[in-house]
C-alpha cells in the first residue's frame, strides 16, 4: 500500500500587506505587481511571532484533520530555509510544543520545493514500516530575510505553514510517483546571502521554473503509467502566475484545473502547496480518487514532483 496524505492544515498570520500598500513605499505599482505574478496581498508574520509558532499552528489542524493526536507520530520532518535559530530544529520545537513523545525530529532545507521534499522523506519512511505516522510542515517567515527596499523580491514573498500527515491509505491510493531534482550550478540565482536577505535574479528563476514544472508534471506522470489527460487537479508551486500558467498549457488542462491562492498568499515558499491544498480541498475543487499533481521549484536549484490519488 502507498503512502499518502490523510490530513492537511495551514496557517497564516493576521497581517495582511497588499499591493496598495507596498505602492507607498517602494517604487512599484499594483497594477504591476498583479499583471506580472498574480500577487495582490501577502500575510505578514508580527515580529515576535516566529517561524516555529507558525508551524506549530499549521501541525495542530494537520492533526486535527486526521483525527490524530501528536503522541501517534513517530517522526516529524520540517521543511524551511527561515527557521528560528540554527539549531533546535523547528522540529524539535513543534515536537515539545504537540506534545510529540514517540516523535524523532529534524528540519530539511529544499527551498520552496520543501513540501514537496519532505513528502516524499516521509513516504520512505511509511513505506518501508518504520513509522506509521510522519508530520511534515513547509513554514516560512520570509518576512525576515527580505529586502524591503528592493522591489525586485519585496513584493513576491509572504509568511505562511502547511502541514500534512502521511500514512498509508487504501488500495490504489496515495503518491503513485515522485521525481526530486537539483542542480547546484543555478544556486546562485536564489540565495539568502551573508546579511540574511534575498537575493535573487528573477529572469534566471523564471526561465528554470517554467522548463522544469512542465518536465517535471510530465515524468511523473510517465512514472505513474498515466497520460496528461488522465490529471484532475494541478497544484503549483505559487510563485508567479505566469509560471503556474506555463506549467498548465504544458499538461494541455482547463483554467479550472489548476490551483490558485497567489493572488491572498504571494509566494510563501515550502508553505505554498500545502496551502493551497488545504484551500483546494475547502472549495471542493479536490476530490477522493482524483488524480492531483504537485510540482514545485526553488533555490539551489532544486524541483520536485508528485502524482498522487487523492483520498485515505
Ligand atoms: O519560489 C521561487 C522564487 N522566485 C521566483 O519564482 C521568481 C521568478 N521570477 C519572476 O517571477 C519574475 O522574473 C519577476 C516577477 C521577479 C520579475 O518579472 P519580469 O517580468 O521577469 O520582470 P523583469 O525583471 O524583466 O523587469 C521588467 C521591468 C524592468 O524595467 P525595465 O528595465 O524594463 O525598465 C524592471 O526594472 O520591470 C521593472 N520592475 C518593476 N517595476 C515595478 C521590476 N520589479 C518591479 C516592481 N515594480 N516590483
Amino acid at each position: 500500500m502507498n503512502a499518502g496524505i490523510i490530513g492537511i492544515g495551514k496557517y497564516v498570520p493576521k497581517k495582511v500587506l497588499t499591493n496598495v500598500d507596498l505602492e507607498k513605499v517602494l517604487d512599484t505599482s499594483d497594477e504591476w505587481i498583479r499583471t506580472r505574478t498574480g500577487i495582490e496581498a501577502r500575510h505578514i508574520a508580527a515580529e515576535d511571532e516566529e517561524t516555529s509558532d507558525l508551524a506549530y499552528e499549521a501541525a495542530k489542524n494537520a492533526l486535527e484533520h486526521a483525527g490524530m493526536t501528536a503522541d501517534q507520530i513517530g517522526l516529524i520532518i520540517v521543511a524551511t530555509v527561515t527557521q528560528d535559530q540554527n539549531f533546535p530544529s523547528v522540529a524539535c520545537q513543534i515536537q515539545e510544543r504537540l506534545g510529540a513523545k514517540q516523535a524523532g525530529a529534524m528540519d530539511i532545507s529544499a527551498a520552496c520545493s520543501g513540501f514537496i521534499y519532505a513528502t516524499v522523506v516521509a513516504k520512505q519512511f511509511v513505506e518501508s514500516n518504520s513509522y506509521e505516522h510522519v508530520l511534515i510542515v513547509g513554514v516560512e517567515k520570509l518576512s525576515k530575510v527580505v529586502d524591503w527596499e528592493d522591489r525586485n523580491t519585496a513584493i513576491l514573498f509572504g509568511d505562511g505553514a502547511s502541514a500534512a500527515v502521511i500514512s498509508k491509505v487504501s488500495e490504489g491510493r496515495g503518491i503513485l510517483s515522485f521525481e526530486l531534482g537539483a542542480d547546484g550550478t543555478g544556486g546562485k540565482h536564489l540565495l539568502i546571502d551573508q546579511q540574511n536577505n534575498i537575493q535573487m535574479n528573477g529572469r534566471e528563476v523564471f526561465k528554470f521554473a517554467v522548463r522544469q514544472m512542465g518536465e517535471s508534471a510530465i515524468n511523473v506522470l510517465e512514472k505513474a503509467g498515466l497520460t496528461k489527460e488522465d490529471v484532475d487537479f494541478l497544484v503549483p508551486h505559487q510563485a508567479n502566475i505566469r509560471i503556474m500558467e506555463a506549467a498548465r498549457e504544458r499538461l494541455g488542462l482547463p483554467e479550472d484545473k489548476m490551483s490558485k491562492t497567489i493572488h491572498k498568499y504571494g509566494n510563501t515558499s515550502a508553505a505554498s502547496i500545502g496551502i493551497s491544498l488545504v484551500d483546494d480541498l475547502q472549495a471542493g475543487y479536490i476530490k477522493d480518487d482524483d488524480v492531483v499533481v504537485l510540482i514545485g521549484f526553488g533555490g539551489g536549484l532544486t524541483w520536485g514532483a508528485i502524482a498522487l490519488k487523492w483520498g485515505k
